[in-house]
């Protein structure tokens, strides 16, 4: 059967085997060799409601030696992951921004799903604890890609596969998704327009984006501009403010039709640990006030849009 449709199994078949296709990095023969050493799991059971968990027969052993593994994939930005025992804390909790997603009660189950910029297909999993039908992760940085390959070993989902492309180099031109997922991505585009453009093409009649990102407050007009860095992040272009948004949707013939409340990021959430050991969230704040960033700018606040076609408006 059809991954998607034909034109997708076709472009997804020759990352069957070879999960990098013909992308460079240095680290792909490490990565191999490493994803060949994963152990096969006996017994297992896995639950991707509660989170991602993966529980089977293994000895202690066993599992020491899965996590000095799993540890070579480091940094580890999204999870957490769980395998008997074993916790990949990663940087991120995205279990708390999945549950910021499920407040929407959006239904997902039959649904085809494209998740772009999805990391290492945390949410991708979530999606398919949600019930939905197939899920397409698009993901360009490879480090990501070998994490997802490492997780989904053991996971052994065909339901759920990941393409290492850029939004913007995919040249399926049938819309084939249910929803678009775009997580984490707005502030980084330099055209958000082209941005949602893009994600709208690959949408179904019906079809419906969900989109996360920061908000900027609403004294910054229509957007927030760095000029330099973001929370200390390079490749911010504009932090929109919910009203800057509404007009950016509004003015493509987009609609928001439900949003979620607005969430500043703790450092609970996004922090530095044994499995992402590098600066986070923590060097990103101003010590004496945790409503700024370290240029003085509002901390991030992260909220979630539902975005329709009026055409396609029930
Ligand atoms: C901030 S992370 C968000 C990850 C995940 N969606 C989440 O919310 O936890 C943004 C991700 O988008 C990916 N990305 C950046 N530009 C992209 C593009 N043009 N197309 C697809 N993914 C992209 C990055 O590699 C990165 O993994």
């Amino acid at each position: 059967m059809n991954f998607i449709n034909s034109a997708w199994q076709k472009e997804l078949e020759p990352y069957q085997k070879n999960f990098f296709g013909q992308k460079k990095d240095k680290r792909i023969t490490e990565w191999r060799e490493l994803l060949s050493k994963l152990p096969t799991l006996k017994n297992k059971q896995i639950d991707l409601i509660d989170g991602v968990v993966i529980l089977c027969d293994l000895d202690k052993k066993d599992l020491e030696d899965v996590k000095s593994l799993l540890l070579k994939f480091l940094p580890w930005r999204k999870g957490p992951f769980q395998i008997n025992d074993l916790i990949v804390d990663s940087e991120w909790k995205s279990n708390l921004k999945w549950e910021r997603f499920l407040e929407l009660n959006i239904d997902l189950s039959g649904k085809t799903i494209l998740d772009v910029g999805s990391g290492n297909g945390y949410s991708g999993f979530r999606m398919l604890g949600c019930g939905a039908k197939e899920v397409l992760c698009l993901e360009p940085n490879l480090m990501h890609v070998s994490q997802f390959a490492a997780i989904n070993h053991f996971v052994e989902s065909s339901e759920i596969k990941m393409l290492p492309a850029r939004l913007e180099e995919l040249n399926i031109p049938d819309p084939a998704f249910d929803l678009i997922f775009s997580m984490g991505l707005l502030y980084h585009q330099r055209n958000p327009e082209a941005h949602l453009k893009l994600l709208s093409s690959h949408l179904r009649e019906n079809g419906i984006i969900v989109l996360e990102t920061i908000i900027a407050p609403e004294d910054f007009g229509n957007a927030l501009i760095p000029e330099e860095r973001y929370a200390n992040m390079p490749n911010v272009h504009f932090v929109h403010t919910e009203l800057g948004l509404m007009h950016l949707a509004n003015n493509m013939g987009l609609e928001i039709i439900s949003k979620s409340t607005k969430q500043l990021t703790t450092l609970s959430e996004q922090r530095s640990t044994e499995w992402m050991p590098f600066g986070s969230l923590g060097s990103a704040i101003n010590k004496d006030d945790r409503n700024l960033t370290i240029e003085n700018l509002p901390a991030p606040n992260r909220q979630f849009f539902v975005i329709k076609n009026p055409s396609n408006l029930a």
